[in-house]
């Protein structure tokens, strides 16, 4: 733990604007990037915090924005019941040695309010499968989330878990079709002891699906470690995993894929970089996990 130091809340766009203007005044542009953001939607847990410790490694300073974004949740969406715990989001960049948080409301972010706003809408190749065939309209919201909070806050580094690997994926492109002068940059995702990835929605999870869930991660590897053995191909394996998940009570698949890393094509061979990606829902929990295979 960081000596506790004061640190900057802004719920609005004007505060933050004066925050950053002074830190480029008092910021020697030296070998660290001025500013790292980490954009979450709170309830922040272990995967937020080592997304911060490595913006603190990088950058100068490091400001986390807290920001249900309610552009990325579809009708029949967790959107009302998603934990909200600024207090103790608060408390835990303090700790951390965070310099800022944005905590801004619905209206500061979509002033003319959400519906019929401005949308970034990413490549279809990126966005139609996996996540996307299940959450329509979902990577637009992110898009446009993100690139309001590029413009507000204007960071010179992102930094985004892989855990989402998609919508890293998304981001990545995003960036590179505008030519934003942001860097992005991707971190591993943090699992408990038993292997799941950390998630502000295994909270959500009943004491049987939370003993059912680490299933997602072994499922991973195990289609992992069958497609790398060449014993079996990818497709086959990828088939014996979705029968796995298939057989458990109460779970249902949504997918098990294997793709390019960077431009998510499926891929039927394991001779180069790819990652196994998969989402599931117990009962009304959607989980989502991947593991890169480099
Ligand atoms: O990953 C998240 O928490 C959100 O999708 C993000 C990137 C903060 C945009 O709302």
């Amino acid at each position: 733990m960081k000596s506790a130091v004061a640190i900057e809340c802004f719920s609005k766009i004007s505060e933050l604007k004066t925050w950053r203007a002074e830190l480029a005044f008092n910021c020697a542009s030296g070998a660290k990037p001025v500013l790292g953001l980490v954009p979450t939607m709170g309830a922040l847990h272990e995967g937020h915090m080592s997304l911060v410790k490595q913006a603190q490694v990088e950058c100068q300073n490091v400001i986390v924005s807290v920001f249900v974004n309610p552009l990325q949740f579809g009708p029949t969406e967790d959107l009302a019941k998603y934990p909200r715990t600024l207090q103790s989001d608060i408390e835990l960049c303090r700790d951390a040695g965070v310099h800022a948080i944005f905590h801004p409301s619905d209206s500061e972010m979509y002033p003319a309010g959400r519906v019929g706003t401005t949308v970034i809408v990413p490549p279809a190749e990126l966005t139609e499968r996996l996540c996307g065939s299940f959450r329509p309209g979902h990577f637009a919201g992110v898009a446009t989330v993100v690139t309001k909070l590029f413009s507000l806050v204007q960071p010179d580094v992102g930094y985004f878990g892989e855990k989402d690997f998609q919508q890293l994926a998304v981001i990545k492109r995003m960036v590179k079709d505008l030519n934003t002068a942001v860097k992005v940059v991707g971190v591993p995702t943090v699992r408990e002891p038993d292997g799941l990835a950390l998630s502000s929605r295994n909270v959500y999870l009943t004491a049987e699906q939370r003993k059912q869930a680490p299933i997602l991660f072994e499922t991973l590897r195990q289609v992992q470690a069958r497609a790398k053995s060449a014993k079996v191909s990818i497709l086959e394996a990828l088939e014996e995993g979705r029968q796995t998940l298939a057989k458990l009570p109460g779970v249902k698949l949504q997918y098990l894929e294997a793709c390019d890393l960077d431009t998510l094509k499926p891929v039927d061979t394991a001779d180069r970089p790819f990652v196994v990606l998969v989402a599931a829902k117990f009962g009304d929990v959607r989980l989502i996990d991947n593991l890169p295979v480099r």
